[in-house]
């Protein structure tokens, strides 16, 4: 029996701070090189979009050399080029688009622009294998905070809810400085949360009124509660007393950790959803984590969960969609499509509308 080879794919990601190379062979991950640019925002707290677009441009072609090199591959063996075409940083997308395309044209392959936000849950399936779709997709970094269902991955992306205002990563990000903590906030939390007590300090669930519960279901909001912990450490410090950085941290992750967790058991239930993927930079958070695990294991949800490499933004994750997009048959996307800072999830890719 012949063993068809599926077609190699390189996938280019540069939607934020970081700039990601990878090669991918159907559900198989040969190489994931990435650069972040995170060092270069610590000191302005939060990432910076124009040192971002400048640190892509000088990172995209060592990252894909390093990739390459990874793989065992050379240019030429490469059978189409994906790259994330949006959401993220508009001047970000634009080196990726921009390098992607270069690419295309001078091998000669087709070029696919596709979603980000799917990208992350076609990541999963480079750990455990092809997903069984329907799944429901907790996405939580810097940059998102969402709740997708995804149907078919190449083609049938919904949006459930997402944050109304930050997303959770900057949330922790944010609440780190609030109590004198360093840039990534949330790793430093997770460590200072591990010596507190989470139930000394019940800080506000965002958006879990009945009312809310009614209009924003799947919603999330962050800066209600960041306000929280603010007027919580003034008081404190109002009242002359030491601010106890391990309880506040704890209250804090605590309260992320169960509105994330209840508000996507609740999306996986309500839509008779029997797989859960968790993503996302926030996804390395333990607690987080724990109680995922927790809540789904009780509803006899499947949580799959990629390495924290394949959480996090990378370019595997764009093969990945790629890869399946390609599967499929699909059309590739126009050589002059441009990026979208807000690309629906429902496009999956770019440019397949136009040819159903
Ligand atoms: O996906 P990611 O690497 O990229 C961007 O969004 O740019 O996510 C970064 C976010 C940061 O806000 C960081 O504070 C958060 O993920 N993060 C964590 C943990 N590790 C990283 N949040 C909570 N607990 C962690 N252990
Ligand atoms: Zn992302």
């Amino acid at each position: 029996m012949d063993v068809v080879t599926p077609p190699l794919i390189l996938g280019i990601e540069t939607s934020c701070d970081e700039t990601g190379v990878g090669l991918v062979r159907g559900t198989t991950l040969l190489a994931n090189a990435v650069a972040s640019s995170v060092d270069e925002h610590v000191r302005f707290g939060g990432v910076v979009p124009e040192v971002a677009s400048r640190a892509h441009l000088e990172a995209i072609v060592p990252t894909m050399h390093r990739a390459l090199d990874e793989a065992g591959c050379r240019l030429a063996d490469v059978d189409a080029v994906a790259v994330t075409a949006g959401p993220g940083l508009a001047g970000a997308l634009m080196v990726g688009v921009s390098a992607a395309k270069a690419l295309a044209v001078a091998l000669d392959r087709p070029l696919y622009g596709v979603n980000h936000l799917v990208g992350h849950v076609a990541a999963e399936q480079l750990e455990n294998g092809p997903l069984t779709e329907p799944v429901v997709a907790l996405l939580v970094s810097g940059g998102h905070t969402e709740i997708l269902q995804v149907d078919d991955i190449a083609t049938a992306a919904e949006l459930l809810g997402q944050t109304i205002d930050d997303a959770a990563g900057e949330a922790f990000d944010k609440v780190a400085r609030l109590i004198g903590l360093k840039y990534p906030g949330g790793p430093h939390i997770q460590r200072a949360a591990a010596e507190g007590d989470p139930a000394a300090i019940r800080f506000p669930r965002g958006l879990t009124a009945p009312r809310d519960m009614t209009r924003h279901r799947y919603d999330f909001s962050f800066s209600g509660l960041k306000t929280a912990v603010a007027r919580w450490v003034e008081t404190a410090e109002a009242a002359g007393k030491p601010v106890p950085v391990a309880d506040v941290a704890a209250g804090f992750q605590e309260a992320v950790a169960d509105v994330l967790t209840k508000k996507a058991v609740l999306a996986c239930q309500e839509r008779g959803v029997s797989t859960m993927v968790l993503a996302g930079g926030v996804a390395a958070n333990a607690r987080l984590r724990e109680l995922t695990e927790q809540r789904c294991a009780a509803a006899g949800i499947t949580l799959r969960q990629p390495r924290f490499s394949l959480c996090t933004d990378n370019g595997a994750m764009i093969a990945a969609l790629g890869a399946a997009v390609v599967e499929r048959g699909l059309p590739p996307s126009p050589l002059d499509f441009a990026t979208d800072s807000s690309l629906p999830v429902t496009e999956v890719l770019v440019g397949a509308g136009q040819f159903s």
